[in-house]
């Protein structure tokens, strides 16, 4: 790599490390598509670990949705984010695993605030057809979180997902014209600029 293309890589990777731990960040919230045979899917997600030298983006979710009848490990998965105020686009592609009982995803949901754990204590699983509009958690739920004790219900639901970077593509809109550099991880990072 090209100091140049070094610096775009690092650049992007750092401003989404940075979202990881910034609810404002613009890269905080990203698109995950995966193909299935029924075609491509793609769901709006939330970044919740970022690592260059381990080449990990991560959302966590739950086992029960619908996207397990297409996501298994080693299934290809696609980030997309963008940013109109970094003027950036990243895409981010390569296969994944799912954590549902290591340490980590213990470490993770002991992280996870309670409102978010709210969401894994659905009764019926994420993606069922129901005959009114409801968050699917009990009702005495609608209008708190649970305790941490409630909340507890939820972890067998809560995993995490791994996507281990292999493709990554940075686009940087500008007016003197916009740049893109693609880069390939095989045993180490090849970088190439490309048209835009
Ligand atoms: C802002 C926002 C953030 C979301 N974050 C997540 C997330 O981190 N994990 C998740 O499983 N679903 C998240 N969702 C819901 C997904 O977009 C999707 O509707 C749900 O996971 C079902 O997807 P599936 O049918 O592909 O399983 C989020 C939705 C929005 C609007």
């Amino acid at each position: 790599m090209s100091p140049e293309q070094t610096e775009t890589f690092n650049g992007a990777w750092h401003e989404l490390i940075l979202a990881v731990r910034n609810r404002k960040h613009p890269f905080r919230i990203g698109v995950v598509a995966n193909s299935s045979v029924l075609g491509p899917e793609a769901r709006t997600v939330v970044l919740r670990y970022a690592d260059r030298d381990e080449r990990i983006l991560r959302f966590h979710t739950d086992i029960r949705s619908q996207k397990f009848e297409s996501i298994q490990n080693g299934t290809r998965l696609a980030w997309v984010f963008q940013s109109p105020q970094l003027k950036l686009q990243i895409r981010a592609s390569g296969p994944c695993t799912i954590e549902t009982d290591t340490l980590e995803v213990d470490q993770a949901w002991t992280e996870t605030q309670l409102l978010s754990r709210r969401c894994y204590l659905a009764t019926t699983a994420p993606g069922s057809f129901v005959e009114h509009p409801t968050g699917g958690f009990p009702e005495y739920l609608t209008d708190r979180e649970p305790t941490e004790e409630e909340s507890e219900l939820g972890r067998d639901n809560f995993c995490l997902v791994n996507t281990y970077v292999d493709t990554f593509d940075v686009y940087s809109l500008a007016f003197t014209g916009h740049t893109r550099c693609t880069y390939q991880f095989d045993e180490t990072w090849q970088a190439s600029w490309v048209v835009p």
